[in-house]
């Protein structure tokens, strides 16, 4: 906490040696670290300042994925840290309890930034998360799993391409296992892999609760086998244990689209993410809370306008990424719709700046329950209309622009990505 009571936080972008257990050590980038960064934490409310230091010798950024701040703050590709500079944005928490990001974005590098080990998890806290009865002690009974996939070569290095990794990375390890020593274990899982997706659940097919999307809690728990993260996205979970068992997290094969788009997402793949192993006495965990956290829902007649995006080919409405080039003008203040339609073969998601939205239809209909609480990313089907409803709130500057694309990050750095201001 500096003197005028901030929480501050130190980050140093550099490179380092991870051993991912191979026959040689290999290049890696990490905050503070050698891959990876740590995980920094706010509660809603709390002012923060972030002092990022780039060690690297190209230039990067950091932004700040899922969280709702002014655009200069933002962290994309107009808030470039050159090498050796200092870049120190501030902002006031104004969300609720989430599980949020950070990670590079300078402009058509971002793919290797992230792929090299630029990331970590940005956990918000609020009074609401704080009083309810769940599994909330870091490192204990709520864990970051932040889940990466990577490829090595024959001398232990990663290779850098656009396609999927063989390895599963959790937090950075290779064959990750956790020690359980509670009845009750939350899950942040992170996506934070740059083109895989994952079909994430338990070995033995037995349910698990959901509690969080992207922005948030969700109202109420829901009890299901499978949950979907396409990259960028996040869910929190709880799995009930049993003494002294073992039950893997895995991603279980799926069919979403055509093959050979499925195929370079990763989608028919069966991986295994993280084991839980139990030990012989349990602490008790309260059950999960039948209420969450309310949300007010947005109501379609409180837009003022609708916007169409149309994603296919590398480009949104029929333009690539363009820095100086601002797509659309939004009004503070106001709410909107956001109609955003996939167009061709390829597997792509969506990723709006700033805001949290909600889902009003998927193709149509109301969304799945995973997509009923607060979303900043979604996953795109094939041949079907995504209608998205978000308040574009306190925050304007005609200058700067905020960031809409698919996280896929090949795509997003080949000019998959489009922006706006809020004025
Ligand atoms: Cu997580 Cu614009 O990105
Ligand atoms: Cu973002
Ligand atoms: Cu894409």
């Amino acid at each position: 906490i500096d003197r005028e009571g901030r929480r501050v936080f130190d980050l140093r972008a550099q490179e380092g040696r991870t051993d991912f257990g191979r026959d040689e050590a290999t290049r890696t980038w990490g905050f503070d670290g050698d891959y990876l960064g740590p995980t920094l934490r706010a509660k809603r409310g709390e002012r923060v300042l972030v002092n990022v230091v780039n060690g690297l010798d190209e230039p990067t950024s950091v932004h700040w994925h899922g969280m709702h701040l002014p655009a200069r703050m933002d962290g994309g590709p107009h808030q470039e840290v050159r090498p050796g500079a200092t870049w120190s944005p501030h902002w006031t928490v104004g969300q609720p309890a989430a599980t949020l990001w950070y990670h590079p974005h300078p402009h058509g590098e971002t793919a290797k930034h992230v792929l090299r080990g630029l990331a970590g998890m940005f956990i918000l806290d609020d009074e609401r998360s704080e009083g309810l009865a769940l599994p909330r002690e870091y490192g204990v009974d709520d864990i970051p799993v932040i889940v990466q996939d990577r490829q090595f070569d024959s001398r232990g290095r990663f290779r850098e391409g656009s396609g999927t990794g063989d390895t599963i990375l959790v937090n950075g390890i290779p064959g990750a296992y956790l020690d359980v020593r509670t009845e009750r274990v939350r899950l942040r899982l992170l996506n934070a892999s740059n083109s895989r997706m994952y079909t994430f659940g338990l070995s033995d097919d037995r349910p698990f609760t959901l509690i969080g999307s992207d922005g948030g809690l969700l109202p109420a728990p829901h009890s299901m086998t499978r949950i979907r993260l396409s990259p960028g996205e996040r869910a929190e979970i709880v799995v009930g244990m049993e003494a002294g068992e073992n039950v893997t997290l895995r991603s279980f094969p799926t069919n979403l689209h055509n093959i050979l788009s499925d195929r370079f997402a990763g989608i028919r793949d069966m991986l295994d993410v993280l084991q839980l192993r139990a030990e012989s006495n349990l602490a008790r965990s309260p059950e999960v809370p039948a209420v969450l956290a309310p949300i007010e829902p947005l109501g379609p007649a409180s837009a003022v306008t609708t916007r169409k995006f149309a994603l296919s080919g590398r480009q949104i409405n029929g333009e690539r990424m363009d820095m100086g080039r601002i797509d659309e003008v939004v009004t503070r203040d106001t709410t909107e719709i956001w109609e955003i339609t996939k167009e061709d073969g390829t597997l792509h998601n969506f990723h709006v700046h700033d805001v949290q939205f909600q889902v009003l239809s998927v193709g149509g209909v109301k969304p799945p329950v995973e997509l009923s609480g607060w979303k900043d990313t979604i996953l795109l089907p094939p041949n079907e209309t995504v209608r998205i409803i978000a308040r574009f709130a306190d925050y304007a500057d005609p200058d700067v622009p905020y960031m809409y694309h698919c996280h896929i990050l090949s795509h997003e750095d080949a000019g998959m990505m489009g922006q706006f201001v809020v004025v």
